[in-house]
């Protein structure tokens, strides 16, 4: 869908996500939010606070699981997506800390395994995901699923790509503070989301949502394997969609 500005399309979505909480209050149900960081969610994440400030919309029922953080990494650290997400989200509405969950980028190594298990069985256990939120990297990542990635790949440690790491150097001053590595939620439980929302803004996204729209699907380009998802779409601006 092509809309005239990430404004414009960040509110309709927020305006969704909005009416799927308020669908599920009334069923007393959770609501489980896959979420995204990068600076494509921002404004769905401003809107969605508005519309807990101004319009009465209550996340209590509300069940998060953020899709990546660096690894290693401080929740308290600049960077960390854990720091991002409180001050944009967590911070400003009413829902519950206990249910914002972001792979720990502070674990020792040998534990990493057994907690990606473990994230993805709470996942798992609420029976997947009711909306899921991404963002798209340069070469077409989706989380941290760099080229390469499988479609049944699960939660995991990966090694960033050199353009990854180049992209997020500017957070980091320099590629030499930039980590090698982040937890990233798989392929497999994105692909599972009962409805998955991708955002891309201006020209530069051009190209990448070009190939992962119109192009093969391949695990070179990791947001192709939405083509295949039943409830998928591309939520972009003009400039994002200019090759389409
Ligand atoms: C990072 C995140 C991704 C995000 C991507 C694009 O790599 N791990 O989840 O989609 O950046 O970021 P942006 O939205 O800033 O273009």
């Amino acid at each position: 869908v092509i809309f005239e500005s990430s404004e414009v399309a960040s509110k309709a979505v927020a305006a969704e996500i909005a009416a799927l909480i308020r669908k599920k209050q009334e069923a007393n149900e959770m609501c489980v939010l896959g979420l995204a960081t990068g600076s494509s969610p921002k404004r769905l994440y401003a809107e969605l606070v508005r519309l807990h400030k101004e319009e009465d919309l209550s996340f209590k029922n509300v069940i998060t699981f953020n899709l990546d953080e660096y690894y290693p990494m401080e929740p308290d650290a600049i960077q960390s997506y854990v720091r991002f997400m409180k001050k944009l989200l967590f911070d400003q509405i009413d829902i519950d800390p206990e249910n914002c969950h972001i792979p720990d980028g502070t674990l020792a190594k040998e534990d990493i395994a057994d907690y990606c298990k473990a994230f993805e069985a709470k996942i798992d256990a609420l029976g997947g995901i009711d909306f899921q939120i991404l963002g798209i990297g340069g070469n077409g990542h989706i989380g941290f699923n760099e080229s390469g990635s499988l479609p049944n790949s699960k939660t995991r440690l990966v090694t960033l790509d050199h353009i990854t790491r180049v992209a997020a150097s500017q957070d980091f001053q320099g590629l030499y503070n930039t980590p090698k590595t982040a937890i990233t939620i798989g392929i497999k439980q994105i692909m599972r989301a009962k409805k998955v929302v991708l955002f891309a803004w201006g020209e530069g996204k051009s190209n990448i949502i070009n190939k992962a729209v119109e192009g093969p699907i391949t695990e070179q380009v990791p947001a192709s394997y939405l083509q295949d998802h039943p409830n998928s779409v591309f939520v972009v601006d003009k400039g994002a969609s200019s090759l389409l």
